[in-house]
């Protein structure tokens, strides 16, 4: 008998294939996220559950599945699943670390420049015919080289970002919960306390994990710490920026720019209020989003789903159990 396992969304083909070699595969292939109880009816009889973000796995779910063995996350970020209770529960839980490291820092370097340069506000101003000559003032920007780089977050994504921007002649600054000494050698970086940070910096961006900790981070009192001419990016996670703080910094003029691929609520509704700032630029939470990055993540979370049914240790663990 194959182990059952309950995939909450369609998986790349590379990664579909050795599962379903391995296992006894139902899954939900629609676009939008299956709705939390077809989750919970279904992992009534499963021992892998292979998950994306956009899916709440808490306590309360786990109580439906007595025979899970494994949560399998489709992405190195798991700040959907209680892991508390997956670890009360001897259940493992893995995700995706590594392989869409230079993914996002590439989309994150790639928003910074698109902020500073207000590349979104210029393609909009070609498009609406608005290019009737050469402007000496026209769209004026920040300069990105020799600028000073403010990094929240240290991990693998941070330092990706500050090997980018070494490139471009950048002053790197960081904070992160413990110095990294190592690092700062390695990659030319300099340690910040969060306020001088965010008072040195002309662009900022973040890379922390959701948690208890991070969570609005980037509040009223933050921006108004930076310089009126800063650019915030947010390759990181939504809640980590407070969104009517943020609207208020940037109308207001308190900081030049911002660039989100996360927010809060993920997604934005249509009509959200920061979809009318020219000096903001959303993208729909795509840092990660190449075909590479993508397959080699479900490959992961593959393998992690097979070592879990079959009762081994995960190659990517998030817990111990
Ligand atoms: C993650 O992996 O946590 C990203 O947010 C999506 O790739």
């Amino acid at each position: 008998m194959k182990p059952k396992v309950y995939v909450t969304r369609h998986l790349p083909e590379e990664a579909w294939s050795e599962l379903i070699a391995a296992c006894d595969v139902q899954s939900w292939d629609e676009e939008f996220p299956p709705p939390y109880d077809l989750i919970a009816q279904q992992i009534e009889d499963k021992e892998g559950l292979i998950c994306l973000l956009t899916d709440q796995i808490d306590a309360n779910l786990m109580d439906h599945a007595p025979n899970l063995k494994v949560i399998s996350q489709v992405a190195v970020g798991y700040d959907n699943i209680d892991i508390a209770a997956a670890t009360g529960r001897g259940i493992a839980v893995g995700n995706t670390p590594g392989v869409l490291t230079d993914a996002t820092a590439d989309f994150a370097f790639a928003l910074l420049l698109a902020a500073a340069r207000r590349i979104g506000e210029a393609i909009d101003y070609v498009r609406d015919g608005k290019w009737n000559t050469w402007g000496l003032t026209l769209l004026l920007g920040q300069e990105v080289h020799g600028a000073t780089l403010g990094i929240i977050g240290m991990g693998r994504i941070g330092q990706a970002m500050a090997k980018r921007a070494r490139g471009f002649d950048m002053q790197i600054l960081y904070h992160n919960p413990a110095r990294l000494l190592d690092v700062e050698e390695k990659l030319g970086v300099e340690y910040r306390d969060f306020d001088d940070l965010l008072q040195e910096a002309d662009f900022v961006s973040l890379h922390v994990n959701l948690s208890a900790a991070t969570r609005g981070l980037i509040d009223a009192r933050a921006l108004a710490l930076m310089k009126r001419t800063a650019v915030l990016i947010n390759t990181a996670r939504g809640p980590v920026v407070d969104p009517n703080a943020l609207y208020q910094a940037l109308k207001n003029g308190q900081i030049a720019a911002a660039a989100l691929d996360v927010t809060d609520p993920e997604p934005l509704p249509a009509d959200d209020k920061l979809l009318k700032l020219p000096n903001l630029i959303i993208a729909p939470h795509i840092a990660s989003a190449t075909i590479a990055s993508r397959t080699l993540m479900a490959q992961m979370a593959v393998r992690n789903c097979l070592a879990g049914v079959q009762g081994n240790p995960l190659p990517f663990p998030v817990n111990t159990v």
